[in-house]
């Protein structure tokens, strides 16, 4: 499937911050490994940490 730039707005990891699991999954592909590098990239988990265990277990679906 190569669909990296479809906007898939309804489909919000983060409310605080506003990302999706489609920009996550992108920094994941270009090499973020773990939340703190997606949470500096994107502002994810700064807010109310909520999402901290979403953002795990898409790492984990992608073998991080
Ligand atoms: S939902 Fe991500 S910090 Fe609040």
């Amino acid at each position: 499937m190569n669909n990296d730039e479809q906007p898939e707005e309804q489909d919000i990891i983060c409310d605080c911050s506003g990302t999706t699991k489609s920009k996550i999954e992108q920094l994941i592909d270009n090499g973020a490994d773990n939340v703190d590098a997606i949470s500096r990239a994107t502002g994810a988990v700064s807010g109310c940490g909520s999402c901290d265990i979403l953002i795990l277990e898409i790492l984990a679906a992608k073998g991080k």
